[in-house]
């Protein structure tokens, strides 16, 4: 979590750390700061808000220099506040650190130090950082540097400034990411790569145990003893206009119209129309490993284990392999019985999630093979997985997850589908149906999104409700998980979702008169059974708002309103089934007033554990 920027060049630093760090908010937005270099002294402007509080402070005291560092905070230790908000100082304001990450043994640390007579300004554990590279400052920041991260324990990105050493800027990396986009007589310091794409397309990526030093004419970087590794740069091949609004009004709706490309790009290449089968490309199991599959893991966190769970149920009816589905912040720490005959997926929008990042780890280190499917070439998962399913999104900046999960679903198809195939248990005639309506998802997608209007007339009657129950059955069951999920993250009203078949069993009690139900009954072979349910809610004087099939009218007799999604192979659904439901978060979210790109307490990328 947070974000953090580096600048060093010939520019005035505070436009370009400013720039940057707009692009890296959605990884906190809880304070913000930046330290600047100047006649001898660094300069610090922080204050807790918005970033857009740090701009007024500048606009009334700017701060000139050419070399600089930043940070936009999500609170983990300390509350959001002006102390807490980095960057943070040593006790003789000769270093300032910007970290990203948790420093796990800060409390050992904090009181070592404060026996040491340092004095401790804020409650947070990234305090220890500078004033542990004081502890050790001898002249040199970087054996300072060197010498600190020897100490500490837990996850960083951090970039250092001392006042010293105008001439260059000290990153180090171990668990969060960080990336130094290369310029000519200059160079910039992000936690993503956005922040750093209106200046330049190439960049390092730095791997987990690296450091650097960055000065404006070159970057030399090395583990962190000070070996120095050679280095490759990255060339980014997409536009920046990607990570825009492009004439949305939020990044969330610009993101549920781009499903249908996401979708159509994500596919592009993964089918052989000729043999009518699923070629995966970075996918190197053979077909005698997958005979030798006992068990699936799927491992993620948030909207991407909601995808999973559409994933087992995929998995287990197409290829016939037992298939778990784990919170990755669970997984870990329960002991999974996970071995060389399993597969671990991984699934993972930003790539980066800490739980998600340490349950790769995990399955690896018991001996799964592990297969990836992320959103971010280059990424930490992208890169420690065996296999590789990526997801072509694009950029995903507000923080509810949407076009990364229809894509994710999409992924989960192809790779369901090829794990039946290479096990021979799908019919041609099987693959074909799935496949052909595979290709026709885009354009059923665009047809969804023309019933926004409709969604969003009807959405605002239910900006002041308390709670709202999703239900379902089987597949829809599913997607109702990640339809209350859109609806409370962006909205705060409580929204569950429930098998509707459980209802009876306790949550009935809570349905009276006026309580809204979002009933999704898309299934066939369920659908008898939905129609009951429905109509139990409806005889607790429920508000039912039912998403049904193009064509299925009799839902609508027994319901208050009705949304159709087109016909598709059934297990394809979800793709569409969801879309609906994005939007009545998103209008329902817009309705209350709520920063839908910003939910409160929430951020995109989840770098602590
Ligand atoms: C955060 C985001 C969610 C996302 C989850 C997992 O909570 O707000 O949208 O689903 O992290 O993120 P990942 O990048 O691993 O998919």
């Amino acid at each position: 979590m947070c974000g953090i920027v580096g600048y060093i060049g010939k520019q005035e630093a505070v436009p370009v750390l400013l720039d940057g760090l707009k692009r890296l908010e959605y990884r906190g937005y809880d304070s913000a700061g930046v330290t600047v270099f100047n006649q001898g002294k660094l300069s610090c402007s922080k204050t807790v808000g918005r970033l857009v509080k740090v701009e007024e402070l500048l606009e009334k005291s700017p701060l000139p220099g050419t070399v600089g560092i930043g940070h936009t905070r999500w609170a983990t230790h300390g509350r959001p506040s002006d102390r807490n908000a980095h960057p943070h100082f040593d006790c003789t304001q000769r270093i300032s650190v910007v970290h990203n990450g948790i420093i796990e043994n800060y409390i050992e640390l904090k009181e070592w130090l404060q026996e040491k007579g340092h004095i401790f300004n804020s409650e947070t554990d990234t305090e220890v950082l500078p004033h542990l590279i004081e502890e050790y400052y001898r002249g040199s920041l970087v054996e300072a540097v060197q010498d600190a991260l020897k100490k500490v324990e837990g996850a960083f990105a951090l970039v250092v400034i001392c006042k010293d050493h105008p001439e260059h800027l000290v990153v180090a990396r171990k668990a969060s990411p960080l990336i130094i986009g290369l310029g000519k007589e200059e160079n910039f310091i992000a936690s993503d790569i956005p922040a750093v794409l209106p200046y330049t397309r190439d960049i390092f990526i730095l791997d987990d145990g690296e450091m650097a030093v960055v000065e404006a004419a070159g970057v030399q970087v090395s583990d962190f003893d000070g070996k120095l590794l050679p280095k490759k740069p990255f060339h980014v091949e997409w536009d920046i206009t990607a990570a825009e609004k492009g004439g949305y009004e939020d990044f969330m709706l610009k993101e549920i119209h781009e499903q249908p490309r996401a979708v159509r790009d994500t596919m592009a290449g993964k089918i052989d129309r000729g043999e009518m089968k699923v070629v995966l490309p970075e996918v190197k199991l053979s077909a005698a490993e997958i005979n030798k599959l006992q068990k699936i893991h799927v491992v993620a966190c948030g909207t991407a284990s909601y995808a999973g769970q559409v994933g087992k149920f995929l998995i287990e009816k197409l290829a016939r392999i037992p298939v778990e589905v784990d919170l990755a912040s669970e997984f870990r720490y329960r002991d999974p019985i996970v071995g060389p005959n399993s597969l671990t997926i991984i699934i993972s929008q930003s790539g980066e999630t800490a739980d998600t990042l340490a349950g790769l780890r995990e399955a690896k280190a018991l001996g799964s093979r592990v297969l990836a499917i992320t959103n971010v070439v280059g990424s930490s998962v992208a890169r420690e997985a065996d296999d590789l399913i990526l997801t072509l999104a694009g950029p995903e900046i507000a923080v509810a997850s949407t076009k990364a999960y229809t894509t994710q679903l999409l992924s989960l198809y192809l790779l369901a589908i090829y794990l039946a195939q290479e096990r021979g248990i799908i019919s041609l005639n099987d693959r074909m149906g799935m496949l052909e309506a595979m290709m026709n998802l885009p354009t059923q997608i665009e047809k969804v999104l023309n019933t926004e209007t409709k969604i969003k007339e009807f959405a605002g009657n239910f900006k002041d409700c308390e709670d709202i129950f999703f239900i379902g059955r089987g597949l829809d069951y599913a997607v109702s998980l990640e339809g209350a999920l859109k609806l409370k993250e962006i909205s705060y009203i409580h929204a569950e979702a429930y098998a509707a078949g459980e209802l009876k069993h306790g949550t009935l009690a809570l349905i009276v008169e006026g309580v809204p139900v979002f009933a999704v009954v898309t299934q066939p072979e369920l659908y008898d059974k939905m129609i009951s349910n429905i109509k139990e809610v409806k005889a607790r004087e429920a508000t039912v708002v039912a998403l049904a099939l193009a064509g299925d009218h009799d839902t609508e007799k027994s319901v208050d309103y009705v949304l159709h999604i087109p016909l598709t192979h059934t297990m394809l659904t979800p793709i569409l089934s969801v879309v609906p439901l994005q939007l009545f978060a998103y209008y329902t979210a817009k309705a209350k007033g709520c920063d839908v790109d910003k939910p409160r307490n929430l951020a995109k990328s989840v770098t602590v554990e």
